[in-house]
C-alpha cells in the first residue's frame, strides 16, 4: 500500500489484498478478507482495549465507560485487581486471553469501531518467550492484523517516545517495527508516543521515581525541558488515547509527548 493510501478506509476492491508482514525474522502472508467498516464515527462506540487491565489500559477503560461507550478488554488475567478497579469495571467485558492466541479473542472484534493496543513490557523473560521483539513488536502487529481482518475502523497503537533507562534498545526497535508494519495495513491507524507515565498504582517505577515524575510533569516549564520524553500523567494519556480512538480524524504522524501534554494535559482540563 502506498503512503498516500495510508489511513484510508478499506474498500470492496481491497478484499483479498495480501500483506507481507515481518514477524520476528519470518515473513508472514495475510489475506485481508474482512467486512466493510461502518461509515460513521459518532454516537456510542464499541472499543476493544488490548491490555485493558494495565496501568494505562484501565484508565482508558474507565474513561470510555464513563463516556458511554461499550468496552471490552483483552488481557491474560481478565479484570484488574480489585484494589485498582472502581465501579466502572462492572461495565467492561473482561476477556481473559493471550494476544498471541487470537483464536481465543478475535470474536470480540466483531462490530468494533476502535481497537486500542496497550501492551508492552520493560523487563524480558526470554525463557518464557517474553521478549521485546515479541511483546513490544509482534503483539501489536498481530492485534492490528486481526483488526484489519475484522473490518475495524481504527487501530490505536500505544507506543513510546524512548527506551527506558537500563533497558535494551530492542525495546524501542520492536515498537518502531510494529508502528511501520501497522501503518501499511488497510485499517486506519494512529500512534501515540508518550514518555514516562506517572500516576496512582504505577507498576513500573519505584514509588519515589513515580513521585518525581509527577512533580516534574505538573510544572509545564520544567516538563518541557524533557522534550519528547516529558513525563505525562496517566489521566492525560488516558484522555488522549480515548480521544484518538473516537474522534472523527486522526493525524498520519505519531502523536508525541509534547502534543499530548498541550492538547490533553491537566492544566488545560483541570485534572
Ligand atoms: N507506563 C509507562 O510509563 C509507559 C510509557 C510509555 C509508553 N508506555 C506504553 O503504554 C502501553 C501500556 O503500558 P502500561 O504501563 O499500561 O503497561 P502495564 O501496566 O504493564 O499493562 C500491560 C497490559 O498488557 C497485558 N498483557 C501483557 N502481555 C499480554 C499478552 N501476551 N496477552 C494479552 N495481554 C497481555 C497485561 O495484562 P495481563 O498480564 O493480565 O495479560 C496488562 O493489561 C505499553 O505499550 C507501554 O510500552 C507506557
Amino acid at each position: 500500500m502506498s503512503g498516500k493510501e495510508r489511513g484510508r478506509k478499506p474498500s470492496e476492491s481491497d478484499a483479498g489484498a495480501v500483506h507481507q508482514i515481518h514477524l520476528e525474522g519470518m515473513p508472514m502472508c495475510v489475506v485481508w478478507g474482512g467486512t466493510l467498516p461502518s461509515a460513521a464515527r459518532s454516537g456510542d462506540m464499541k472499543i476493544v482495549v488490548i491490555g485493558g487491565n494495565g496501568f494505562i489500559g484501565r484508565e482508558l477503560c474507565r474513561r470510555a465507560v464513563e463516556a458511554g461507550h461499550e468496552v471490552t478488554s483483552v488481557a491474560r488475567s481478565g479484570p484488574p485487581d480489585p484494589a485498582v478497579r472502581g465501579p466502572w469495571a462492572a461495565a467492561v467485558e473482561w476477556r481473559a486471553a493471550d494476544v498471541f492466541a487470537p483464536q481465543d479473542w478475535r470474536n470480540v472484534l466483531e462490530g468494533a469501531d476502535s481497537v486500542v493496543h496497550s501492551i508492552g513490557i520493560i523487563e524480558e523473560h526470554p525463557t518464557e518467550g517474553v521478549t521485546f521483539e515479541r511483546v513490544n513488536g509482534d503483539a501489536g502487529i498481530i492485534a492490528a492484523l486481526e483488526s484489519e481482518r475484522a473490518g475495524v475502523d481504527r487501530f490505536v497503537y500505544v507506543s513510546s517516545s524512548t527506551t527506558p533507562p537500563r533497558t535494551r534498545s530492542a525495546y524501542l526497535t520492536a515498537k518502531r517495527r510494529a508502528e511501520a508494519a501497522i501503518a501499511d495495513l488497510a485499517v486506519e491507524s494512529v500512534v501515540l508516543r508518550p514518555g514516562p507515565v506517572y500516576g496512582p498504582e504505577q507498576p513500573h517505577f519505584p514509588a519515589p521515581v513515580n513521585a518525581l515524575f509527577g512533580l516534574l510533569g505538573r510544572f509545564d516549564v520544567v516538563a518541557r525541558q524533557f522534550g519528547a520524553d516529558r513525563p505525562l500523567s496517566v489521566e492525560t494519556v488516558g484522555r488522549a488515547t480515548l480521544d484518538v480512538a473516537v474522534r472523527e480524524r486522526v493525524p498520519d504522524e505519531p502523536i508525541d509527548g509534547p502534543t499530548i501534554a498541550t492538547q490533553y494535559g491537566g492544566s488545560r482540563t483541570g485534572d
